[in-house]
């Protein structure tokens, strides 16, 4: 059989609210075209993330019940490190609220106080790993390989980190670089994967220059699943084992398990050197919670111990991968500018080529989202300028690349929506020269995509 069916049948429904374009061209106004201040209630299909999102199965909303809600000692504490430490063998298991508290907490470590100076590279930081970092000082350095800023190459693995610039700057600025950080897969890089090879050349890279290595691995399953497709000498390989493997070539990981674990909430941080574990510990019950629950209750430790074993599982992985390549080819059969190959949780439109007639700092990806809004009440997110324009020392400079993800939630969507999708791009393809360029009216210091307010450039 050539059709890969869902491995799943729905039970429980969450109706969706039916707009028209002229509602939402007027939602979309009130809400200062960004699509972060919108109503969910007024969203048709929810792209704006995968995070937290995903529908739990049946066994997880039943081990709800089995959470022991105990300060200290709970039973759903030593199940949830249990299933992590099943396929990440990490000596601490530290559980936090999401991912980014995992990445605040192993930040303040790494910056004692006085990150200026300090480098992390990484393949590409997201967004609040980047946050995190230049808020303490320290410069967090994008090293992703050439082949991952060219959205229509096909490449197997773009999110590799480039190996000959890591080398070169840790040979010169060794004393600056705390740790090494590699993000599987790469988010903001069109969730692309991160080959074995390329984890394997870093750990000799770190071991050569001692230094931590440190995987930020939401999406963890979803590149073992391209390894297993892509990589010689692992197609026989289970995903549990690739994933194993993986994490051996690393001293630690950030985690969100709002993503590869199923949950609505959770995170955690995870590593090897006892004294950063005991550093982090004391940091954690200053701002999350006590170390056997961190900022978790009870029944969300228990979700995503059960999250950890459905996520590893070789039909969902396939399916979740097929759904969204499918989207990928309808949309690149239409002449859509698609990133590629499809990455594992979203589809990358390159915004700077489908908008030509936008310059990047007038953000044609926040424009294409507001167009694609309107048009069918899509939610995507831009993840070029508007997002990475603003830089630590309070310039602008345009991204290296201009890209909207629509970003799958894992188990919600269904075919007949997924063809809605494409359905609108076939719309919006015939009047995108009408689109119009975007202005920022008001940002924040820093992290400005999720609260700026903007209005449309011909509206001068
Ligand atoms: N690392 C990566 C690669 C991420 O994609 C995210 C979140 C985080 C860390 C932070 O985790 O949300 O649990 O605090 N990414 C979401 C997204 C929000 O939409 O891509 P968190």
């Amino acid at each position: 059989m050539k059709t890969i069916i869902e491995p799943f049948r729905i039970k429980a429904v969450e109706p969706i609210r039916m707009t028209t374009v002229e509602e939402r061209r007027e939602l979309i106004r009130k809400a200062d075209y960004n699509l972060f201040s919108l109503k969910s209630k007024d969203v048709l299909i929810d792209l704006l993330t995968d995070s937290g999102t995903s529908a739990m199965s049946t066994m997880q909303w039943s081990a709800l019940m089995q959470g022991d809600e105990s300060y200290a000692g709970s039973p759903s504490y030593y199940r949830f490190e249990a299933a992590v430490k099943d396929l990440m063998p990490f000596k601490h298991v530290i559980p936090t609220h999401q991912g980014r508290a995992a990445e605040h907490i192993l930040t303040s470590i790494v910056a004692r106080g006085h990150g200026e100076g300090k480098i992390v590279p990484n393949n590409t930081h997201f967004d609040t790993t980047r946050a995190n970092f230049e808020d303490a000082g320290i410069d967090a350095q994008d090293l992703v390989i050439e082949e991952g800023l060219d959205p229509a190459l096909e490449y197997p693995f773009k999110g590799n980190m480039d190996l000959d610039r890591l080398n070169s700057l840790l040979a010169a600025k060794a004393d600056c670089i705390p740790m090494i950080v590699i993000t599987i897969t790469n988010n903001a890089g069109g969730g692309q994967p991160v080959s074995m090879a390329n984890l394997r050349g870093l750990r000799a890279i770190c071991d050569k220059y001692q230094k931590p290595l440190f995987i930020d691995s939401a999406r963890f399953a979803e590149n073992a699943y391209f390894i297993k497709l892509r990589e010689d000498g692992y197609e026989g390989i289970s995903v549990k084992e690739i994933v194993r493997e993986m994490f051996s070539y690393a001293d630690g990981m950030t985690m969100s398990a709002k993503k590869d674990a199923f949950s609505n909430m959770g995170g955690w941080l995870a590593l090897n050197n006892d004294e950063w574990a005991e550093q982090a510990r004391t940091r954690l019950i200053m701002t999350e919670g006590f170390p056997t629950y961190g900022g978790l209750s009870g029944r969300d430790m228990e979700c995503i111990a059960i999250g950890l074993k459905e996520i590893v599982n070789e039909d969902y992985l396939q399916y979740r991968i097929r759904s969204i390549e499918y989207i990928n080819e309808r949309l690149d059969s239409l002449g859509v500018p698609v990133m590629k190959p499809a990455g594992g949780h979203a589809i990358f439109i390159d915004a700077r080529k489908m908008l030509p007639h936008i310059t990047p700092l007038q953000y044609p990806g926040q424009s294409l989202a507001v167009a694609l809004y309107i048009q069918g009440g899509i939610r995507a997110v831009e993840i070029g300028s508007f997002m990475f324009g603003r830089q630590a020392d309070g310039s602008e400079r345009p991204a290296p690349m201009e890209l909207l993800r629509m970003a799958m939630p894992r188990r919600v969507y269904t075919q007949a929506q997924a063809d809605y999708i494409v359905e609108c791009f076939e719309e919006l393809r015939n009047n995108i020269a009408d689109v119009s360029g975007m202005v920022i009216t008001r940002e924040p210091a820093s992290l400005r995509h999720f609260t700026a307010r903007l209005r449309p450039v011909e509206s001068d």
